[in-house]
């Protein structure tokens, strides 16, 4: 049954930046490691897509602090974000920046040698440092190299499936070898979740095909808490056509060097929304703005609006834009001349695994970090934040993990690996005619129409409805009886992740009966003050509530 065992003292599951940076640290403390990654390490994940930045307020910017960082990071996130992960996170978002440098990563100068710095939405100084708008790829290259320099074992193409516990302790993992086929059994005295998120569960959406949420499955499984699941990121500007690029990022940094949002009317619409902010207002506002001028008819023949740099000289789109030039002379477009059309697509979860200041969760020896932890962002997320916290909390989690090191390994219970063998491989004996990539789109058409941008009682009620109709007809499904490089195994393995992640949303979503950052709901537009409250979600308990942590800056409308 079982093909190969492995033994690591810190297993790291996902390879994107805050798996790479929780690797990195946990090697440096002496732990002997092991990377698992479901696609191919340093290439798929978030990180080395990212493009606009990285939050980190230096002192030598006069008008920024990371107080001010503090402030936007609460503000931005409606006052339901951990304000002691926040305050973590301003303060060593920085150090981490040079750390970075250090490995090899070149981020954009000045000529001062002082770190060139953009605007973002929502936050109140230039504050995200970048290299050119392919941060995140100049990220990813520095931090492999140096887990290379540090010999970091890496094992590719394998889905972790299941964590196993001893005791309420995590003690491992099992594990589907894509290429080989092969079942395995990884015995670790720590684990770092780093899958980052699940906006796969959506078919318009920024993230590469590993973002099905496998992480928030797996630590749900292990009986940990999560925590504000229904508090997802909707990028207001992802390209509209041609139809193979449709949902692909058009960063932030597009509005952050100056672009403009106008409708089919050539009006310049964000005026009737933030007037202040206009086009760097918070993506939760920028995002509903954009819905509603579509909904209002206002939208291009394409079905977007127009987003257009072409006031900017040349030398800026060419020199902090490269990548958009390129993106979209693909299609066509030279958008130093003319605009582009672009909508919003699924991009980020706020909530997910809660942790404490040290990355730890509510199980023993599980620890989290990057997209798949909640709790530093609330309600809506600052861009340039998310690779700010691949570091900061990467760095923890691996510094945390590598102290289990000298503890002993836990027994694994041999049954329950049998069990989990039967699980995964129950898909390629089934009898069922049912095709796995149709229930994929049916959840991913009703989480887009039912529990997307805008939500009521009635949509989120229909979309729990065909979540379970469709777990139903999962059992129903066959795939390619084969184990080597079977995809369709991995796809249905995928969907079951998919369908806990997508219930837990829309459980919590639900439950959250106000409008507040990401989650708006038309049926309660307001944001009530009683709800500055997380949402926790655990294995076989009720939903529960709990205030939200507060160190520094009280609540607005809270006595
Ligand atoms: O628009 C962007 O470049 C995305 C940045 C982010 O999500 O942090």
């Amino acid at each position: 049954m079982i093909d190969d065992v492995l033994e690591t003292d810190v297993l790291v599951v996902g390879g994107g930046g805050a798996g790479a940076r929780a690797a990195i640290e946990a090697a440096r403390n002496r732990a002997r490691v092991l990377i698992v990654v479901k696609g191919l390490y340093g290439r798929s994940g978030c990180t080395v897509m990212a493009e606009g930045g990285y939050n980190a307020a230096f002192g030598f910017a006069e008008e920024d602090s990371p107080q001010l960082h503090f402030e936007d990071t609460v503000k931005g996130g409606r006052f339901l974000n951990d304000q002691r992960l926040v305050e973590i996170l301003v303060k060593e978002a920085p150090e981490r920046l040079i750390d970075l440098e250090w490995y090899g990563a070149a981020f954009d100068r000045l000529k001062t040698t002082l770190l060139s710095q953009r605007a973002f939405g929502g936050s109140s100084a230039r504050r995200t440092c970048h290299k050119g708008d392919r941060t995140g790829h100049e990220m990813m290259n520095a931090l492999k190299e140096e887990s290379m320099r540090l010999c970091i074992d890496v094992l590719e193409e394998v889905m972790v499936t299941s964590l196993l516990t001893s005791g309420g302790a995590v003690c491992g993992a099992t594990g589907y070898h894509i290429v080989t086929g092969q079942f395995l059994l990884i015995r670790a005295k720590a684990v770092v979740l780093a899958t980052g998120g699940g906006s796969r569960i959506y078919p318009v959406t920024t993230n590469p095909f590993q973002k099905t949420g496998d992480g928030y499955a797996l630590a749900y499984g292990a009986g940990a808490e999560l925590m504000d699941m229904e508090m997802v990121q909707f990028h207001p500007t992802a390209m509209v056509y041609p139809k193979s690029a449709r949902g692909l990022l058009v960063t932030e940094a597009v509005r952050g060097e100056g672009g403009r949002l106008y409708n089919r009317k050539g009006e310049r619409f964000m005026a009737a929304y933030d007037p202040e902010r206009m086009e760097l207002s918070t993506r939760d506002v920028v995002t509903r703005a954009l819905f509603t001028e579509l909904e209002m008819g206002y939208g291009t023949p394409e079905g977007g609006v127009y987003l257009d740099v072409s006031h900017l000289p040349d030398s800026i789109i060419e020199g902090k834009l490269s990548m958009m030039v390129r993106q979209f002379s693909d299609a066509g477009v030279d958008i130093r001349r003319e605009p582009m059309v672009i909508s919003p697509s699924a991009h980020h979860f706020m909530g997910g695994v809660r942790i404490d200041e040290n990355c730890e969760t509510s199980v023993r020896n599980l620890f989290a970090c990057g997209e798949v932890a909640g709790g530093v962002h609330g309600a809506n997320r600052l861009g340039g934040n998310s690779l700010a916290e691949t570091q900061v909390f990467g760095r923890r989690a691996g510094l945390a993990a590598s102290a289990r090191a000298r503890d002993r390994f836990l027994p694994v219970d041999m049954d329950r690996v049998e069990e989990e063998y039967r699980r995964v491989f129950r898909f390629t004996k089934g009898r069922g005619r049912t095709s796995v990539y149709s229930l994929r789109k049916s959840l991913e058409e009703t989480m887009w129409k039912n529990a997307g941008i805008v939500r009521t009682g009635e949509g989120l009620r229909k979309a729990l409805d065909d979540i379970r109709s469709i777990r139903k007809a999962l059992g129903k499904v066959r795939v390619e009886p084969g184990r080597r490089y079977n995809l369709q195994l991995v796809h249905a393995l995928e969907l079951e992740g998919m369908l806990t992640t997508a219930e837990m949303m829309v459980r919590s979503a639900l439950m959250r009966t106000e409008s507040r950052g990401a989650h708006y709901r038309a049926d309660y537009p307001a944001e009530d003050p009683a709800w500055v409250r997380n949402i926790l979600v655990k294995k076989d308990m009720e939903l529960s509530t709990r205030p939200s942590v507060v160190t520094r800056l009280k609540p607005e409308g809270v006595p």
